[in-house]
């Protein structure tokens, strides 16, 4: 089966968050599945860099204002066409933000563009990729389904998978953009692309879509419920059917403790030896002293520092959070205000804390090699992935009892410990209160060795990879392809 997928990034070319690990991993993961999966992705100046042996495969000398090239290309083993649209995408830094984090003036046309060039390459204009299906990923990808329904008449149309990473997100656009985006007049309406006055893309596509996907099954119910919906759960609940929850898994070898050369010493299940000296790199990269005799578990956290991630909840308790013994590292970057209150923390707290700005991805995989703990306080978290990495390196998550973080922790209540399954902390009330409920389990967790031993062993051998939940997007795909009828 041929599935083109359709994404703003993806690991190793160009990553913000998750959604590029998840992009990234699941070609691999579906490889030996029968579906081949080839990647759309924007010709960003990082994607254009990685990719080799690109040749042209279409040529578009208007596109959204502009000439634009689709070029074929792989990077190590990843499938990719690339858009390569110098007036859309050659800028620097982040893909969506400009030098003063505002969003790029023309983001509508910029994802208008990549969305309309997938339907193009369904459509089979395309030598080579002709897919059977295109699964589109979040708001930025949203309107493939749009333009299949508007624009596809008299033509093939491939089944379409929309997976929702992060309904926060919802590609909302002034209609003053309308014309810009080729599609009929008809299709402003509430039973097209508008949003209560807006052009909404992830609008569009939830109503298009033939399967919509999110990267949880918690976070699927969530999505449903007025309270979980950020205003789409009336049109989720209208496609009920349609919706399921699939959980992310990892790259299991990406992120592996025995041969990961980001570590100071690769250390395995049964060996954690190696991670005393990881503890002692975090410390030297983060200027903290190195453990002193007494002192609670070294707790992580590497995070977009936004509002979703609860920051601020533990910007507010840190003080207490010291007062545990705990010690506390953040690896994070986002809202200027969390930054300084961090920033804050750190300075109130020389010796127990320290705050690192800015993205870097070989600090995080030392941090979860080197600390004891990472916490995920998320207000929600349609799946997360560090609290995995977590668990796959013997770094304890602590986590909020949301989303996917409900879905992939076991908490170490009395009855989960006995029966020796328990892989963290969970909290159910999320707030600067709760954070420090959960902090004082974990310190109280970690000052008993072999109870801690075991909750590391435990989540070491979690299933984390992509195995179970591949198998579950290639029967979804073999579903559609194989129905009778588009709705
Ligand atoms: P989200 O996609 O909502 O940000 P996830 O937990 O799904 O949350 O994924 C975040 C990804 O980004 C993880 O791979 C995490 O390790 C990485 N990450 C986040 N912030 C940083 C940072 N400052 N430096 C390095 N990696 C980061
Ligand atoms: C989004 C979500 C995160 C999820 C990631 C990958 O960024 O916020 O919870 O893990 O997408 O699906």
């Amino acid at each position: 089966m041929q599935v083109l997928g359709v994404a703003s990034e993806m690991y190793p070319l160009l990553k913000t968050g998750g959604l590029a690990d998840v992009v990234g991993a699941l070609p691999g993961a579906l490889a030996g599945l029968g579906v081949r999966l080839q990647t759309l992705l924007p010709g960003h100046p990082a994607v254009l860099a990685a990719l080799q042996d690109a040749h042209e495969v279409a040529h578009w000398p208007a596109w959204f204002g502009g000439p634009a090239r689709l070029r074929a290309g792989r990077c190590g083993a990843l499938d990719l066409l690339v858009l390569d649209a110098p007036h859309l995408y050659d800028r620097p830094g982040n893909p969506y933000l400009d030098g003063h984090g505002r969003d790029w003036p023309d983001n509508a046309e910029r994802y208008a563009a990549l969305a309309f060039a997938a339907a193009r390459i369904a459509w089979g204009e395309v030598p080579h990729c002709v897919p059977d299906l295109v699964h589109a990923h979040d708001w930025q990808a949203a309107l493939v389904p749009a333009y299949l329904h508007y624009l596809g008449a008299g033509k093939r149309r491939p089944a379409t998978v929309l997976t929702l990473h992060n309904l926060a997100f919802q590609g909302l656009f002034k209609a003053d953009i309308w014309s810009r985006l080729g599609l009929p007049a008809e299709a402003f309406a509430m039973q097209g692309l508008e949003y209560h006055g807006d052009v909404g893309y992830l609008k569009a596509g939830i109503h298009f879509a033939d399967a919509i996907t999110t990267v949880s099954p918690t976070y699927a119910r969530e999505i449903r419920t007025l309270a979980g919906g950020m205003g789409m759960d009336d049109m989720l609940r209208w496609r009920d059917a349609a919706v399921s929850g699939i959980v992310n898994g990892i790259d299991t070898e990406v992120w592996n403790p025995a041969t990961d050369a980001l570590l100071a010493q690769p250390f395995s299940e049964v060996d954690l030896a190696g991670r005393v000296a990881n503890k002692r790199a975090v410390e030297a990269r983060f200027g903290l002293p190195a453990e002193a005799p007494g002192d609670g578990p070294l707790i992580c956290m590497v995070s977009r520092l936004t509002a979703q991630k609860g920051i601020d909840l533990v910007a507010a308790t840190l003080d207490a959070i010291v007062a545990t013994g705990a010690r506390l590292v953040v690896l994070g970057a986002g809202d200027r205000a969390l930054q300084d209150a961090l920033r804050a923390g750190a300075q109130r707290h020389p010796e127990r804390v320290a705050v690192q700005i800015g993205y870097d991805e070989g600090l995080s995989h030392l941090l979860q090699g080197g600390c004891d703990a990472i916490l995920v306080p998320s207000r929600f978290e349609p799946c997360g992935l560090t609290q995995l990495y977590g668990l796959r390196y013997g770094c304890v998550p602590v986590v909020a009892r949301v989303g996917g973080l409900a879905d992939t922790v076991i908490d170490a209540n009395d009855a989960a410990m006995k029966a020796g399954v328990a892989t963290g902390v969970q909290f159910a009330e999320v707030s600067a209160e709760g954070v420090l409920d959960a902090v004082r389990r974990t310190v109280a967790l970690y000052r008993r060795p072999a109870v801690w031993q075991r909750l590391q062993a435990a989540g070491m051998r979690a299933e984390v990879g992509w195995q179970a939940s591949a198998a579950e997007y290639a029967a979804l795909y073999r579903r559609l392809c194989h129905r009778e009828e588009t709705p």
